[in-house]
């Protein structure tokens, strides 16, 4: 006999507490744990129970064929992907509101070889429909379940037997047999586990839609990543046209892949030429900007790098980083202090990557460095320069992982010189390499400083 007891469930973790408390004891979260009715019993261990009845099976006679891809046919998804969705794996979507999701999902359900169940159980089939329109998505073989109740979409699979199946969202699903509310950890990691043993049961590819906090945290249930087999992310700014996919678990691939799409007026396209993009609004002779090769999972990546420097009014000069991480640029602006004699301190700096990217990078560091110190001496850097560098505290260069790869696009895309660390190996045809030792020698390397550095711009000895 199944029973109910109450619970207070962390919505970070999913860990169980029998007392409510400000803090999970699990995860250390404040505020997280939620009251909750929770069948214990029989009924609360079928949910959990993988694919009914599965024997053992000898390695060498397992099929590995079936678990080979099939490609979305949308060619970033595929490569983030590594090639497609493995038949009976689950994938979920996770993004803020807003940012694509749905776009994206319905854009896969149209090229998608085989019947398609689209269950919408946040917007109505006529939506839905409205949406397909402008994107050119309605084709045969694409049904719409406009509904809430997981015991139709299970229903809807059995009858119709789609090949994929896309539920948004998970969150809004829900199984009306248990005693807790929608979107509650205990509705959605159960719906997601019923789902789960269904995909795998029937070979199914099921992609679910996550929505996540401004925190970046899948609002509520975290546990639902242990439960699916990839996540992907879908982030962006809001008002840039800019997506980038990314999988931040993989159980068939690699998750260092970068997917990038453009948001238009007939949904996401492809960008298989980042760089190109990036660069294209560039206004070359500005001080201040300076363009860094990186790096994204086997991807290499231009972007430019922008810095300004004003005079302070404020006791505590501002310092404001936009796509990559503040604490980053203080670093960096003490390092050029003490390290290269620039009179930082009482002057607000900003600097930010252009285009909307994210910036996890070291290799960025001297981007930064130089493009800050161009802003203070007020000295465009050259337009066909690249920089590639990772910034000690001694304000010594490291290299960064793969600058000969990062070096060869920035060659092809027409850029022909770079400034590196000095232990960078090797040359790139059609680019030339000047190889520096500290962020000082890269200052004159970049023609910022003349080349005697005991007599640099007045400004600078001031101190
Ligand atoms: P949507 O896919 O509904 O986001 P999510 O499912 O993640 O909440 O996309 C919402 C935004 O995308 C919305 O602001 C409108 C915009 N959009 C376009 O710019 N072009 C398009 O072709 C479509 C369908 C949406
Ligand atoms: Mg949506």
């Amino acid at each position: 006999m199944a029973k109910l007891r109450v619970i207070h469930r962390c919505t970070e973790c999913g860990g169980i507490e029998a007392k409510w408390s400000g803090r999970c004891s699990s995860c250390g979260a404040w505020n997280s744990l939620v009251e909750e009715a929770e069948t214990v019993g029989k009924a609360a261990h079928g949910l959990l129970g993988l694919t009914p009845s599965s024997p053992p099976m000898l390695i060498d006679r397992v099929d590995p064929a079936t678990s080979k891809p099939a490609p979305s046919r949308i060619g970033e998804l595929d490569r983030v992907l590594g090639g497609g969705f493995v038949p009976g794996s689950v994938t979920l979507l996770a993004g803020e509101p807003g940012i694509g999701k749905s776009t994206l999902l319905l854009q896969l359900a149209a090229r998608w070889q085989g019947p398609v169940l689209y269950v919408s159980a946040e917007e109505s089939a006529q939506q839905v429909r409205l949406r397909a329109e402008r994107l050119d998505a309605v084709r045969d073989r694409l049904w719409l379940l406009a509904e809430t109740d997981l015991g139709a979409t299970l229903r809807a699979i059995e009858q119709l037997s789609p090949t994929l199946v896309i539920v948004d969202s998970i969150q809004t699903v829900a199984d009306p047999e248990l005693p807790s509310a929608p979107g509650s950890v205990v509705q959605v990691r159960a719906c997601a586990h019923r789902l789960v043993q269904e995909a795998k049961r029937r070979g199914l590819t099921i992609v679910l839609v996550g929505h996540v906090t401004k925190e970046g945290g899948l609002a509520g249930p975290r546990v639902l990543e242990h439960v699916v087999d990839t996540v992907l992310s879908f982030e962006g700014e809001r008002h840039h046209a800019l997506r980038l996919l990314r999988a931040s678990k993989h159980r068939f691939g690699p998750t260092s892949e970068l997917g990038l799409f453009e948001m238009g007026d007939i949904g996401l396209i492809d960008v298989p030429d980042p760089s190109g993009m990036f660069l294209a609004d560039r206004r070359t002779g500005i001080p201040g900007s300076v363009v860094v090769p990186t790096i994204e999972g086997q991807r290499p990546l231009l972007v430019e790098l922008q810095a300004l420097v004003a005079e302070s009014g404020l006791p505590q000069p501002r310092r404001s980083a936009q796509g990559f991480d503040q604490g980053r640029l203080s670093l960096l602006l003490a390092v050029m202090e003490r390290r290269a004699g620039l009179p930082l301190a009482k002057l607000d700096v900003f600097a930010s990557v252009v285009g909307g990217v994210k910036l996890n990078d070291p290799g960025a560091d001297l981007a930064i460095g130089l493009a800050t110190a161009s802003a203070l001496l007020d000295l465009p850097l050259a337009a066909d320069l690249v920089v590639c560098g990772e910034v000690g505290l001694g304000g010594e260069l490291r290299q960064a992982a793969q600058t000969i790869r990062r070096l060869q696009e920035a060659a092809r895309l027409g850029f022909r010189r770079a400034i590196v660390p000095a232990s960078v190996p090797g040359e790139v045809p059609g680019i030339r390499i000047d190889r520096a030792a500290t962020l000082s020698e890269a200052i004159v390397s970049a023609g910022l400083i003349g080349d005697r550095p005991r007599q640099p711009p007045v400004r600078l000895v001031e101190r």
